[in-house]
């Protein structure tokens, strides 16, 4: 230390570019013991507070438990009284008009989820019986043909593919929710959507 400041001082009238090498290597070497240091202090530091987080865990595990129990309890309380689940819908609820942030970044979340939503039989069992319905006539639904219909409280688009066989399927598009049934065009065995053809085909 005491070399370094003597030589410091015999140079320090000099300009940076003239301090000597011998003066740069010590200074480096300097700061690199002082990083070291801090490195293996951070280190004890870090090790000392596992250590004392550990003790405690051990020491009041059984307290550690009953509290998580007890945060627990509130929770499913809170969630129960003040923010229950709603399984009633509207019957306006078709469509996606009705989902809240369809143009946000997580869109397509949220119409995936409204269409779970709105699929019969998911959370609560379905009101009507497990069966078949008759939503057409057949003889009516021509080859290239596109129709709506209405049953078990959800709205479909029929239509009769180039290959002659009758399909059914969701009214809304699942894109943005265009009904397939109105504007919609059969292209080959697919439904083409009325919103944004050419090329958005559904079956
Ligand atoms: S709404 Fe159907 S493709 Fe966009």
């Amino acid at each position: 230390m005491a070399a370094n400041a003597s030589l410091y001082k015999s140079h320090k009238m000099a300009s940076p570019h003239e301090i000597p090498n011998d003066l740069l290597i010590n200074q480096c070497q300097i700061q690199k013991w002082n990083s070291e240091e801090v490195f293996v202090y951070v280190l004890n530091l870090t090790w000392i507070l596992a250590r004392t987080i550990f003790d405690l865990g051990l020491r009041y595990s059984g307290d550690m438990i009953l509290a998580v129990l007890v945060i627990l309890l509130i929770y499913s309380t809170y969630k129960a009284y003040f923010s229950p689940i709603v399984y009633i819908r509207n019957l306006t609820e078709i469509g996606f008009e009705h989902v809240p942030y369809l143009k946000g970044v997580d869109g397509a979340m949220h119409l995936t989820l409204a269409q779970k939503n709105r699929q019969l039989g998911y959370k609560i069992p379905s009101p009507y019986p497990n069966g078949w319905y008759a939503i057409a006539e057949s003889y009516e639904l021509k080859i290239g043909t596109v129709q709506t219909a209405t049953a078990l409280g959800l709205n479909f688009c029929v239509y009769r593919g180039e290959d002659g066989v009758a399909r059914v399927v969701d009214a809304y598009c699942p894109h943005l929710g265009a009904n397939l049934g109105i504007g919609g065009e059969v292209k080959g065995n697919c439904i083409e959507c009325p919103f944004h053809q050419p090329g958005k085909l559904w079956k």
